[in-house]
């Protein structure tokens, strides 16, 4: 139970309803023994009249009585079993959605490196079905338990008190019941956490087809990933029928016990009744005894596994929520940024693949200056536009903002002040309008069509049915490439930051747009840092400072004039690209 510990904070927050809950449930429990009691005296006074021992009106108006209390006994359990789900079910879901929130919040501010280790599905699972698991035993398992618990503290003394050899010979099977459910449970958990795993590994099949529809489409896969398919189907119904087959033993074994228990009462309650130990109407109370007692013993068992299973989801809850970010904000004190950039001797490995993206690089960047970054595919320019955002630390060396090391400044005030266009530009399923909204939330609609404007992706929103309305669909499908990279350029620009990032964010525009757009920017970015990454010396040519990277190395500096004399990666692709455009 170690690892439920975690839920203790849950259950002190909401112990007044919790303690409330634990009284209706033993409420509920103590009108539902009164029944059996006066099911016997109702007997009991028909033998009596049977007998003759009794006038007819006499038994007429204790009959009515008794009847009276065994329905409004069984009303009032009822009402407090509907009060008892009302609270103890209602914690659980309190519980579930705090915890969520907890789980999420705490997944928000882990670090890069920790979604390249764990899968989507698998983050998804633990804030989904494991939380589930959790709350079955804040809620179900709490209430059962109590109500089982409070039967027996009850029942099983006043059945002894009231019969003893018979209650002896009643309470036989039970316990034999109690271990076979227990071990059922455990061969079903077994199997269904198998039905679970292989569940979740058919959704992230399917997810994966889906998202990669078009390739599986454009290479005639269909038949192919429908073998697939049909393979897991079988696998998973082969689980799915083993877990069936152990399912299917639990209700006949469950009447079976109790058959057994309900013969030993009339058999030993019989026996005894003709021997003038006991009165006909016990045994029917016994009986009714028995029968409330199977279900409760049935879910010892049941609950068991219910809190082993959540024990195991804790676990790996747990796992998620210790895990410490990596990247901490250590600073409250807010600062406000100016863009001065500087990259000292700055050394970077990836840790997974241990790529040495960046090697001894320094360089520094004024406030307000255009600087561009050139360079091979993989050479690492995207790695410092990461590196400027703080999504990774540097290996060794330092940089710099507004001459500050980049550690103590307020990680949140950095990030806010920087306008990123990654590479693979992200968009939301949701519409154009809330897409660029993203930088700012409370922008209004004449803001967001001139920064559209801007971007140079008015005319081609304007031209859609819903305009900017368009709902787009998964990651932005719907739009092409470069309406993609410049609707991504307006939520860069929407944010108003004080520097710019843009990672080769203009290569699936045309020459003319492009144009268009760097001196939108350059007016936009007027006095602010702007980085531009790219591979075409068009995007370059203006900034004030071009910088080559080469296998992580800084190997040329400077402007457009001063690269284009010197030998080199800059002067060879200006001469492509130049000659590209001549023919
Ligand atoms: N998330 C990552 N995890 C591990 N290695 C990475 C990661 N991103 C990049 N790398 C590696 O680091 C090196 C530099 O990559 P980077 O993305 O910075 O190059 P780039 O200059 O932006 O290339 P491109 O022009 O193709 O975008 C590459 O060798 C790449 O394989
Ligand atoms: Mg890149």
């Amino acid at each position: 139970m170690k690892e439920l510990k975690h839920l203790n904070k849950y259950f002190k927050k909401y112990w007044l309803k919790l303690l409330i809950g634990i009284v209706i449930t033993i409420f509920a429990r103590l009108f539902q023994l009164i029944l059996p009691s006066y099911v016997n005296k109702t007997i009991t006074v028909v033998e009596s009249y049977i007998n003759a021992d009794i006038v007819k009106e006499t038994a007429r108006e204790q009959l009515t009585l008794f009847i009276l209390i065994i329905v409004g006994a069984a009303l009032l359990s009822g009402f407090f079993t509907f009060l008892m789900r009302q609270t103890v079910i209602n914690i659980s879901r309190y519980i579930e959605y705090d915890l969520k929130n907890e789980i999420f919040e705490h997944y928000q501010i882990l670090s890069l490196n920790f979604y390249k280790k764990n899968r989507t599905g698998d983050l998804m699972n633990r804030i989904s079905e494991d939380v589930n698991q959790v709350r079955l035993y804040a809620g179900p398992a709490i209430m059962y338990g109590i109500q089982t618990l409070t039967l027996f503290a009850c029942l099983i003394p006043l059945m002894f008190i009231k019969a003893p050899t018979l209650a002896a010979y009643t309470l036989l099977p039970l316990p034999i019941l109690s271990v076979l459910i227990y071990n059922i449970s455990k061969i079903i958990h077994k199997r269904s956490t198998v039905v679970q795993e292989y569940l979740s590994t058919l959704s992230t099949f399917t997810q994966e087809i889906f998202s990669g529809v078009s390739v599986i489409k454009a290479y005639a896969l269909e038949s192919q990933t429908n073998r697939e398919l049909t393979q897991l189907a079988i696998e998973g119904k082969d689980k799915s029928m083993s877990l069936a087959k152990v399912n299917a033993w639990f209700f006949p074994l469950m009447v079976l016990l109790i058959g057994i228990s309900n013969i030993l009462v009339i058999y030993i309650g019989g026996m005894q009744y003709i021997n003038g130990e006991i009165g006909i109407g016990l045994i029917a109370e016994f009986i009714l005894y028995v029968n409330m007692l199977t279900w409760p013993v049935a879910i010892v068992g049941w609950l068991t596994s219910i809190v082993q299973r959540a024990e195991a989801s804790q676990k790996r809850i747990n796992e998620f929520l210790n895990e410490k970010p990596e990247l901490e904000n250590s600073v409250s004190q807010s600062h406000k940024i100016q863009g001065k950039i500087e990259f000292k001797n700055v050394n970077f490995t990836y840790e997974d693949t241990e790529i040495d993206a960046l090697k001894n690089l320094s360089f520094t960047i004024n406030r307000g200056e255009t600087v561009a970054i050139l360079g091979k595919t993989g050479s690492g320019k995207s790695t410092i536009l990461d590196l400027v955002t703080r999504l990774y630390d540097v290996t060794s060396g330092e940089i710099f903002i507004d001459d500050e090391p980049i550690k103590n400044i307020n990680l949140n005030d950095l990030r806010k002040s920087i306008g990123a266009v990654p590479q693979d530009a992200f968009l939301f399923s949701d519409t154009i309008k809330n897409n660029i909204k993203f930088g700012k939330y409370d922008a209004s609609d004449e803001e967001i069509i001139s920064i559209a404007k801007e971007a140079v992706v008015h005319d081609n929103i304007i031209g859609f049915s819903k305009q900017y309305e368009t709902v787009l669909g998964e990651r932005g499908i719907t739009l092409s490439g470069g309406q993609k990279q410049r609707v991504s350029i307006a939520r860069a620009l929407m944010k108003n930051p004080d520097i710019y990032l843009f990672d080769d964010c203009l290569s699936a525009v045309d020459t003319e747009t492009e144009e268009e757009i760097l001196s939108n920017l350059k007016k936009a970015s007027n006095n602010k840092t702007t980085l531009i990454v790219s591979h075409r010396v068009s995007s370059a040519k203006n900034a004030d400072k071009i910088l080559i990277l080469e296998n992580g190395k800084l190997v040329q500096q400077g402007t457009h004039e001063e690269l284009n004399t010197t030998e080199g990666y800059y002067k060879s692709l200006y001469q492509n690209q130049l000659s590209e455009k001549e023919n």
